[in-house]
């Protein structure tokens, strides 16, 4: 059974170093991990999730988008692991979109992100691909690269009067639509 992992916050080192690459695919550990990363991203109502937010210092992402109660227009997709992912190539053009984070609790903010990028990364069974993403996937590939280089999307923000708290975040996004 998957377990529901420990979410660390921005405060803690480990989400402010530079994550380790994986060199051993076939540890019985870091396929624990991923399960559990996936089955923590979803109770937690979250569409990524970083290795390091669950004190892990390793390139390893989970992308698990699908509307939940913290994002209700997420587009859903399969559950998917990113073992040492490298973005390869990025759009010069930029969308501003809201974001949030675990490891930053009840804060939303807008912030800028590469429309479309292509991916390299590896899959649990040890599968190199190369992918092209785009909208709101490719902004949590970002969101959840950043965490692997010590970085959070607060200081990825342009405009700090654009951070709000959950709740302002609701109302707002109640009005925008
Ligand atoms: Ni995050």
């Amino acid at each position: 059974m998957p377990k529901k992992l420990t979410i660390y916050t921005f405060n803690d080192t480990v989400l402010q170093e530079k994550a380790s690459k994986v060199t051993d695919l076939n540890d019985t550990e870091l396929n624990s991990l991923i399960e559990d990363m996936i089955y923590t991203v979803s109770e937690k109502n979250g569409v990524g999730l970083a290795a390091p937010q669950v004190g892990s210092s390793i390139r390893l992402i989970v992308v698990a988008s699908k509307p939940n109660k913290r994002y209700p227009n997420a587009p859903e997709i399969a559950p998917e692991a990113m073992i040492n992912p490298e973005i390869i190539a990025s759009s010069t053009e930029q969308e501003f979109d809201w974001e949030g984070c675990l490891s930053v609790p009840n804060t939303r903010g807008k912030v800028p992100r590469a429309k479309k990028l292509k991916l390299r990364y590896t899959t649990p069974s040890g599968q190199t691909i190369t992918k092209t993403f785009e909208g709101f996937i490719a902004r949590i590939i970002q969101h959840e690269i950043d965490h692997l280089d010590g970085i959070s999307f607060v200081e990825r923000m342009e405009d700090k009067d654009d951070l709000v708290t959950e709740k302002e975040y609701l109302t707002l996004s109640a009005t925008e639509n």
